[in-house]
This record gives C-alpha cells, sequence and structure tokens, in this order.
C-alpha cells in the first residue's frame, strides 16, 4: 500500500512536470519499473482521486488542470506539500465525524508532527467553546495537524494565533479576499465568519505532547448553503470573490504560510516574542473598541494588546482586564 501511494506521487510528479503536454507511456513505465499494465492502473487511480487525466492512444498521457482542481486527492496534497519542512504528510478521509478526533489517534499512535488530516465532510465538525462548525461535503477545507511544539500546555493559544494569521495572510496575499483577523483566531471578511481556528493539547504541566490546530475555511459555500441564521454571521471565499477556490491548492498555501510561522515561534532566540509582533500587526482586535462575553459575563472597553500567552488585554473603565479565552464583538463607534 505504501509503495502504491509512491508510485502514485512518483506518477503524478513525472505527468505534473508536462502538465497539459502528452507523456509517452514509455517514459512512466521506465520511470517507475513497472509494466504497462502497472502503470494504466496506477493512472486509474489518479483518476479515481479526481484527477483530469487524458489518454491519448498509442502515446501516452496528459495531466490537465492541476492547478485549478476541487479534487482532495490525496496525492495531489503530497505533491503539492513535498517541499514543505513541517508539513508533508496528509492524510485524506471523504468522511469522518471530526479531523480533531482523527488526528487525535494519529497523535496517541506516536505519529510525529507534521501530519495533517483532511476530509471532504464532517459529521461532526467541532467548534469552540463546545459549538458545531457545519462542514458540507465537497464545498470547504477541514483539516487538523498534528503538531508537537517545544511549548508549555499555557502556551497552545500561540498556535491558534500563528494559524490565524497564516490565513489571513494567505486570504489577503494570495486570494484577494478582505480578510480581518479577530481575537484569537476569527477571520472574518466583511465581518462575518470565513475561517475558524480550533487547538486542543495534551500535555502535563510542564510540557505538551502533543497539540492538534483545526482549521475550516469556507471555501466554496454558496449562500444557498447557509440557513437563514448563518448568513448573517458567515461567508465564504466564493460568496466574497465570486469564483470558485481550488482546495488543495488553497491548502498548500496555507501550509506555506504556517509552517513559516512555526519556525518562528518555534526559534528559542526569542520566537514567541517574534511571532506575537506579527500578530500585534496583523490582529483588527488590538485598539479597537470591543464587546467581550466570558462566562456569560458581558465586558466593554478598548482592546490594548495581547499578553505573551495570548491573552486579550482590554481597558475597561479605566482599568486593564486579560481574558484568555472570550468571545469578542468588534463595536463600531457612532
Ligand atoms: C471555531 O469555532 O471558530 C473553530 C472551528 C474549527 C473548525 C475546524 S474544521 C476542521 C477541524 N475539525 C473540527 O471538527 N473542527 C476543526
Amino acid at each position: 500500500m505504501i509503495e502504491e501511494a509512491t508510485n502514485r506521487l512518483k506518477l503524478l510528479e513525472i505527468l505534473a512536470g508536462s502538465e497539459g503536454q502528452i507523456v509517452p507511456s514509455s517514459t512512466l513505465t521506465d520511470a517507475l519499473a513497472l509494466s504497462r499494465q502497472a502503470a494504466f492502473k496506477l493512472i486509474g487511480a489518479l483518476r479515481g482521486e479526481g484527477l483530469d487525466i487524458e489518454s491519448v492512444p498509442q502515446k501516452g498521457y496528459i495531466l490537465n488542470s492541476i492547478y485549478q482542481t476541487q479534487a482532495m486527492s490525496p496525492t495531489l496534497i503530497d505533491f503539492l506539500l513535498r517541499t514543505n519542512q513541517l508539513f508533508s504528510k496528509c492524510y485524506y478521509y471523504p468522511e469522518v465525524d471530526s479531523t480533531q478526533a482523527v488526528a487525535k489517534k494519529f497523535a496517541w499512535d506516536n505519529t510525529p508532527a507534521g501530519v495533517v488530516v483532511t476530509t471532504d465532510s464532517q459529521t461532526e465538525g467541532r467548534g469552540r467553546r463546545g459549538r458545531s462548525w457545519i462542514s458540507p461535503a465537497g464545498k470547504n477545507l477541514y483539516f487538523s495537524i498534528l503538531l508537537r511544539p517545544n511549548l508549555k500546555p499555557g502556551d497552545v493559544q500561540l498556535l491558534n494565533l500563528a494559524a490565524g494569521i497564516a490565513v489571513r495572510e494567505t486570504l489577503i496575499q494570495e486570494y484577494g479576499v478582505d480578510a480581518e483577523l479577530k481575537w484569537p483566531n476569527d477571520v472574518l471578511s466583511g465581518g462575518k465568519k470565513i475561517c475558524g481556528i480550533l487547538s486542543e493539547a495534551a500535555g502535563d504541566a510542564d510540557k505538551i505532547y502533543y497539540a492538534i490546530t483545526g482549521i475550516g475555511v469556507n471555501v466554496n459555500m454558496s449562500a444557498d448553503d447557509l440557513s437563514a441564521d448563518l448568513k448573517k454571521t458567515a461567508t465564504s471565499m466564493l460568496i466574497e470573490k465570486h469564483c470558485a477556490i481550488s482546495r488543495p491548492i488553497l491548502l498548500r498555501d496555507i501550509f506555506s504560510r504556517f509552517s513559516e510561522l512555526m519556525r518562528v515561534l518555534e526559534n528559542p532566540d526569542a520566537g514567541v516574542e517574534k511571532l506575537l509582533s506579527i500578530y500585534r500587526q496583523s490582529c483588527d482586535t488590538i485598539g479597537k473598541e470591543v464587546r467581550v462575553i466570558q462566562d456569560d459575563e458581558e465586558f466593554q472597553g478598548r482592546a490594548l494588546d495581547v499578553t505573551g500567552q495570548g491573552a486579550l488585554i482590554v481597558e475597561i473603565d479605566g482599568k486593564e482586564k486579560a481574558f484568555a479565552a472570550a468571545d469578542v464583538h468588534h463595536l463600531r463607534l457612532k
């Protein structure tokens, strides 16, 4: 099975190297030391993953539209992540309860850091504070990353901050989506939620054994996919940009930034401070008038800064109060 996955990847690498052009069958069979029949079977498997591979009789194969595809092809995702230093192995499932739950199983099986679990559909997608995360099939990105950072349990929030920066930057810089980062890690577009992030960790007083950072991005969901209630608070890249986005490419783009930020964070030479300084520049909450809801209590004040562990400092009636976890609403001043 591992050999088959490796061969699929090698085959895709060769086809992708000549995207849109005929690759002779002999090139494939020679490179993989396989019979024509075995190569044909692998081509069938890649097509089964949703990749558009044309057969040209007596000549060979053409791979089309690899950078536009909507298919969450596991081989394509491995191909796109092959140069990523931190996230290079992806496990794809057509449907799961929650990618968080699957990634947790990997964590307890001693799987090394950097493994990604992704799916086309979640039946029990989880949000922050026990909420659910709507996860319609084939539309959005749902993934969880297994990390084993050299951090203390109280620092898990920093992973959320890094993931939030990564998504915000990707949406703005690569896709021209107007994205705002609301503390701690909600990414909004036009004031509506476009991405949610959830980090869960296990460890002892001194050290995290593992952390799972789960990210859900509303990619190709249309307004019709949203209930009347959700329409008021949620949006998607399709709704904002009026064009469908390739989910595997978006995944690659987010990972490219997230792995850079993880490198920053894990740098023993003031990495945490550097990450916080990037966060302070990216977070739209800082400097805003906010309403904060924590354990059924409501506060209003001006968000001033974040602490070294990513808690939000709010000035309320002249006094500073730090919130480690809460729901925040940006208020528009009249
Ligand atoms: C939030 O409430 O804003 C956090 C939402 C996190 C959703 C993602 S989707 C992938 C991963 N699997 C889950 O069940 N939840 C996270």
